[in-house]
Order: C-alpha cells, then sequence, then structure tokens
C-alpha cells in the first residue's frame, strides 16, 4: 500500500466504525449516499459547475454525478459507479486509484441501472439531493438527526484528510507567491488572479470558493469578487484564495504593503501579521471557540490602540464594541471538504444547536477546540465607511481618531488566515511551512 492508501484505509475504518454508531443511534440499518444530480439554472439548458454531496466526498474521492454508496455496518462499503458511453462529455475509465480496493465496486451505464441494482434496502437512509429515485426506492430522505451525527464527526479530520488539506495548502502557497510577484510588478486585479490561476494550474471553477483579489480600498469588502483589470500599481494587496486536492480545501489570505504604500498602514499590517501568529500560537484543545474569538477582538483593539486609532484600553474597547467596526467577522471557522465546513454551531452529536451569541452573530463556530480539528485563524482590521459611520456621532466618537481613520480609508482592509491543525499540545500550522510570510 501506498502512504495514501494506508491513510485512505484508515480514514475509511473510521467511517464504518462512526456510521455504524450513528445508524445505532438513529435507527438504520444501511446509509446509502449519492454523489448527486448537477444543479441547471432556471429556465436554461446550463449546468452549475457540479459539487458532490458531501457526505459521499467524506467517503469516496471519486467525481462526477450520479454514483451512489451504500454503507451497511459490518459489511465492506458498495459502491455503484455511474460511467455512461457519452460522446457530449467526456468519461474518463476508473483506473486502479489508490483508494478503490476499500470498496466493493461495480459499475452501471444509465442512472436507472444504478438505483435498480440498489433495489429498496428495508430501513435504509438516504443522504444526497436525488430525492424522487431515493423515495421510489423507499429510503428515508436525509434524515436530520442522522446527517447531524455525521456532520459532528467530520469536524474531527483524519489524518488522510489533513493529508489533503496540506496538500492543498501547497498548491495555494504557490498561488500566492505568483500573486504577491505579480502585485509587485504593478498587475491589476484581474492579471493577479490569473498569475494565481496559471501557478496553481487549474480552471476557476476548480477553485474551492470565487477568489478574493483586492486592490486598495476594494480590500474592505469582505467578499470583493470583482477582478478589475483597469486599475494597477495598487498600494495594498488583499488576496484570499485557496486550492483543493481530492475535495478537501486551503483557505489562505494575504495582505502585502507595495513599498510606495502609506508607511502608517504598512506597520499595521505587519502589526497584523504577528498579532495572526499569536493568535495561531493561543491555540488549544479545550478552549471554547468563542473565549478564542474574544482573544482576537483584544488583540485588534491593542494594535488599534497602539497605533493611535483607537484611544480606549483594549478591555474597555472590546466591552464598548469599539473593535466590531474593524473586525467585524469571526476569527476563524472549520474547514474540511467544505471551506465554512460543517457543524460549527452545533452544541452537540444530536443537532442541537449552539448559535454565536448576540454580539458575535458573524461568528461560524461556537465549538470548544479539540485536537484532531483543522480550521482557519483569520482577524482581519478593516476601515469600512458603513460600519465605522454611526461611531462617528454617538457617544464613543471621541475615542476614535477620525482624521486617521480617513487617510487610511483608501488602503482598503487586512486579514491575515492560515490554515491549522489543532494538536493535543498545541497546533500545527498546516500554511506556514509552505507560504512562510
Ligand atoms: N474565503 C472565505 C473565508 O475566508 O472565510
Ligand atoms: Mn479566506
Ligand atoms: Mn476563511
Amino acid at each position: 500500500m501506498t502512504d495514501l492508501a494506508s491513510l485512505f484505509h484508515a480514514h475509511i475504518a473510521e467511517r464504518q466504525r462512526t456510521a455504524a454508531e450513528a445508524l445505532a443511534e438513529t435507527g438504520f440499518d444501511a446509509l446509502v449516499i449519492s454523489s448527486g444530480q448537477v444543479y441547471t439554472h432556471f429556465a436554461d439548458d446550463q449546468d452549475a459547475p457540479f459539487h458532490p454531496t458531501p457526505h459521499f466526498a467524506h467517503w469516496c474521492p471519486m467525481a462526477g454525478p450520479h454514483h451512489l454508496l451504500v454503507v451497511r455496518p459490518g459489511q465492506r462499503p458498495r459502491l455503484i459507479r455511474y460511467a455512461p458511453e457519452d460522446f457530449w462529455y467526456e468519461q474518463l475509465p476508473l483506473g486502479s486509484p489508490f483508494w478503490a480496493s476499500e470498496f466493493d465496486i461495480e459499475e452501471v451505464g444509465t442512472v436507472e441501472e444504478a438505483w435498480k441494482r440498489l433495489g429498496s434496502p428495508e430501513q435504509a437512509a438516504y443522504i444526497g439531493n436525488e430525492t424522487e429515485r431515493a423515495e421510489a426506492a423507499n429510503l428515508e430522505l436525509n434524515p436530520a438527526g442522522l446527517t447531524a451525527r455525521l456532520d459532528w464527526n467530520r469536524t474531527n479530520k483524519s489524518a488522510y484528510e489533513v493529508q489533503c488539506i496540506e496538500e492543498a495548502t501547497v498548491l495555494a502557497s504557490r498561488g500566492h507567491l505568483a500573486a504577491r510577484a505579480a502585485f509587485l510588478a504593478g498587475a491589476s486585479e484581474l492579471e493577479i488572479h490569473y498569475a494565481y490561476i496559471q501557478a496553481v494550474g487549474i480552471v476557476d471553477h476548480e477553485m474551492p470558493y470565487g477568489s478574493i483579489v483586492a486592490l486598495n480600498e476594494k480590500g474592505a469588502i469582505l467578499h470583493y469578487e470583482h477582478k478589475r483589470a483597469n486599475v494597477r500599481n495598487g498600494d495594498v494587496l488583499l488576496i484570499d484564495a485557496g486550492a483543493q486536492i481530492r475535495g478537501y480545501a486551503a483557505d489562505i489570505t494575504r495582505t502585502v504593503a507595495a513599498p510606495h504604500c502609506d508607511s502608517r498602514f504598512a506597520d499595521l499590517v505587519a502589526g497584523m501579521v504577528k498579532l495572526e501568529l499569536g493568535l495561531c500560537d493561543a491555540v488549544k484543545p479545550g478552549m471554547p471557540y468563542g473565549d478564542f474569538h474574544h482573544l482576537g477582538h483584544l488583540a485588534i483593539a491593542a494594535l488599534l490602540k497602539e497605533h493611535g486609532i483607537l484611544k480606549a484600553d483594549p478591555e474597555e474597547a472590546v466591552e464598548l464594541g469599539l473593535s466590531r467596526p474593524f473586525f467585524p467577522h469571526g476569527l476563524g471557522h472549520h474547514l474540511g471538504i467544505q471551506v465554512h465546513d460543517v457543524a460549527g454551531r452545533q452544541g452537540a452529536p444530536d443537532g442541537t444547536l449552539a448559535p454565536p451569541p448576540p454580539q458575535h452573530p458573524t461568528l461560524r463556530t461556537t465549538r470548544t477546540i479539540e485536537a484532531g480539528q483543522v480550521f482557519t485563524v483569520e482577524p482581519g482590521l478593516y476601515f469600512i465607511p458603513m460600519l465605522l459611520r454611526p461611531f462617528r456621532e454617538n457617544e464613543h466618537k471621541a475615542r476614535f481618531d477620525w482624521k486617521l481613520i480617513d487617510e487610511l480609508t483608501p488602503c482598503g482592509g487586512i486579514r491575515i488566515e492560515d490554515n491549522l491543525l489543532v494538536t493535543s499540545s498545541g497546533h500545527r500550522n498546516l500554511t506556514r511551512p509552505h507560504l512562510p510570510n
């Protein structure tokens, strides 16, 4: 067995164990997961780029729609592979992928044949979007209690999954280095995007999310989507871009100040780089993620004070909500098959929700940090006119240096984002070995 094959073998053994437990707890004998059907845009004949059902991807890295996976405790998983003869789209043969030996695989040429082979198993649950066929096969559709248990387990990554995410960070790091070089040579957002894509060696729809490539003030738009071709020689680049390996994502952000950038903003960028590494060092199993987020606000408030932007001690600033307009998103989120991976707001395996506190509504995870989790750490500091506006007139207005804020607003914002594996003693940064700064 190759290393990857043995990692995958252990990954599937763990899937078998946790699925058996979840099925027993929810009263099912079997689980059927389909890779899913394509989504066709309304009133159109064009399909969206295909994303497999995440629960299918958790078991099997095989691409494409309509495959069926059948899991029964105590038996090898059965994979019904949809492999049509086709002249519209290229259909690649299965070959001998490292993962194939974990499944009993049969190939079918039509979707109808796939479901015929499945039959109508008793006491079986179904996860996927081929709901009409699943209903006809007498399966229970997407049962919430079972799905929640499987989602809960997905936050605990196997060594195979960590390997996939780290390989994705290696690939993304290549893109980040090329993007930075293009920026420093004066490239536009569109050219920086092309430099990234070319270095990673993919096409756009193979990215795990739409890259954010923002020059100057656009860095303050958290999910800025455009790629301007007509703005060059930026002062600041904020680039949030990832990559995918075997269905697992990397999610990395870097902010770079050009030599001609306002030195006060460049100093803030340097401060945020240190601050982010300090926060990574604070990651420890047992800490509620909400406490970690609070630490992030304290650190950002301290930086704002140090740079003369806020005139308040960090504790007081956070208490009064003065750091929130500068840092309006969560400190991070679980990462895996989905970029914003599942179950961050689950309070228990059964699906009980643990919503974020009212003062931090955008926090994507309220879980307790545990060894085996992979999440992002991504503090941000932005000059967002819409969020700062109310503070210009309220009782706290004297706590801000508005002149300095107005002078730095054209520089946009700063985000530094790494991908971390939590270990029993702290963390392993999956990004920094490949992208040191
Ligand atoms: N790339 C989106 C995020 O950082 O959450
Ligand atoms: Mn990101
Ligand atoms: Mn992120």
